[in-house]
C-alpha cells in the first residue's frame, strides 16, 4: 500500500504518480487534493504521515517543491520524510535513512525522474547495521 498527497503545486505530478504506481502493481489510497485550487501544504502532509506512522505503509508527498511537505510530515513522529531530486538520493533515502516517505516537488521535477524515484523507493530496502543506530539517534529526538 502506498500513501500519496500533494497540494495544488503537485497536484498534475500526483494525477501521473498515481497512474504509474497501479502500473507497478501497487494498492494506492490518495488523500488528495482532487483539483488545482489553492489550499494548505501541511494538511496533506498530516493526513500522508499519520496514515504511515500508524500502517507502516509507505508515502508519497508533492508540492511545488517538496518542501514544505517534507517539513510537515517530519513533524509526526516515526515518519522519516526524505526529499529527494534523483535516484541516488531516493536511493540513499533507503539504503542509509530507511525514509518511509517519498517527497519531491511538482514544479521542481520531471515526471520520468518522479518515476525513477518512485520505483526505487519502493524497491530498495534498508541497509540497516551502522544505519539502524543512526536511525534510533534520530528517533531519540522525538522525544525532546
Ligand atoms: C505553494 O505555492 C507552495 O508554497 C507549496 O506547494 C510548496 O512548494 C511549499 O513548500
Amino acid at each position: 500500500m502506498v500513501v500519496i498527497g500533494s497540494d495544488h503545486g503537485g497536484f498534475e505530478l500526483k494525477e501521473r504518480i498515481k497512474d504509474f504506481l497501479r502500473e507497478l502493481g501497487e494498492e494506492v489510497e490518495d488523500v488528495g487534493v482532487f483539483s488545482e485550487e489553492s489550499c494548505d501544504y501541511p494538511d496533506i502532509a498530516k493526513e500522508v504521515a499519520i496514515r504511515v506512522a500508524q500502517n507502516g505503509s509507505k508515502g508519497i508527498l508533492i508540492c511545488g517543491t517538496g518542501i514544505g511537505m517534507s517539513i510537515a510530515a517530519n513533524k509526526i513522529k516515526g515518519v522519516r520524510c526524505a526529499l529527494c531530486h534523483d535516484a541516488y538520493t531516493a536511493e540513499f533515502a533507503r539504503r542509509h535513512n530507511n525514509a518511509n516517505i517519498l517527497a519531491f516537488g511538482g514544479r521542481t521535477t520531471g515526471v520520468e525522474i518522479a518515476k525513477q524515484m518512485v520505483k526505487i523507493f519502493l524497491s530498495t530496502e534498508f541497509d540497516g547495521g551502522r544505519h539502524q543506530r543512526r536511525i534510533n539517534k534520530i528517533s531519540d529526538l522525538e522525544a525532546l
